[in-house]
């Protein structure tokens, strides 16, 4: 499912059973540290989905272990992320001769907790999401986002970034209805802080794509390396 947010070049892969992710390398093992069995098989499951994905590019085998600031320690060579949710992980993985980082994110479709949203969002993001069509929790969709935002950003900058730094926006002509209760679209970031320079060039935001399942929302960034041919996603 989470392939299908992403661009050619860049191989996800996902897991509904986190049962099924193989045991744990020991340098990975060790990084986690001590956690309960729910924890251990979230964080087993994404090593599981980012090692099918890194295989995919002709990577087999690698290990990721938990860096300090807890994003996983991609192979060289490549960038990628991981998110799990309730019955729901995926990972995705691109290499670095295209891509800069790589931000994604899963959720289930389900409002957030009333007192969420106020912190999360600006005027202007409520605005939106009152008038947009039903059948997808957009205050959820947004958060998600969000969070996208927030693992492309750490990455490159090694910076902390709020939710109020970035405004999140999806025009209504960039949603599409496909197939029954599937609504998969595009949505626009905006930083309100000094972003990285990528090649001399600062971009003015991340562009993502999103898709609504019935039980789950999904989103993604995918950041260009600037002046890597044939590469357009993610940044405006
Ligand atoms: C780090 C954070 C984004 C994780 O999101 P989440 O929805 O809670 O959880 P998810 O399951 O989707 O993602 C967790 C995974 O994110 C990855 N991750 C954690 N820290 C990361 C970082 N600094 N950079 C990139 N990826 C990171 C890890 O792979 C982690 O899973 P693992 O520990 O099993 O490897 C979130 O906990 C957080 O700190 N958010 C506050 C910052 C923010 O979102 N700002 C908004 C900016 S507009």
């Amino acid at each position: 499912m989470i392939e299908h947010l992403l661009p050619p070049g860049v191989a996800g892969a996902h897991l509904r059973d986190f049962s099924t992710a193989g045991p744990l390398p020991a340098a990975e093992e060790t990084s986690l540290g001590p956690v309960g069995p729910a924890r251990a098989g979230e964080f087993a499951a994404g090593r599981h989905c980012a090692r099918a994905a890194l295989s995919a590019l002709g990577r087999p085998g690698a290990e990721l272990p938990r860096r300090g600031d807890r994003a996983p320690g991609w192979p060289a060579g490549t960038v990628g992320s991981i998110t799990h949710c309730r019955g729901y992980c995926a990972a995705a993985a691109g290499p670095t001769v295209s891509y800069l980082s790589i931000g994604i994110d899963a959720e289930p479709n389900e409002p957030l907790p009333a007192v969420v949203l106020p912190r999360i969002s600006s005027a202007a993001e409520r605005r939106w999401i009152g008038a947009a069509p039903g059948g997808v929790h957009w205050d959820r969709l947004l958060f998600s986002a969000k969070e996208s935002v927030y693992k492309t950003w750490a990455p490159l900058t090694g910076a902390w970034l709020g939710f109020l730094d970035a405004t999140v926006t999806v025009e209504p002509a960039e949603i599409t209805e496909v197939a029954g209760a599937h609504v998969t679209g595009r949505f626009r970031v905006a930083l309100h802080v000094p972003p990285p320079r990528m090649n001399g060039v600062p971009p003015r935001g991340f562009d993502g794509r999103f898709l609504a399942l019935p039980d789950l929302l999904l989103t993604a960034i995918v950041l260009p390396r600037p002046g890597a041919p044939g590469v357009r996603e993610g940044m405006s």
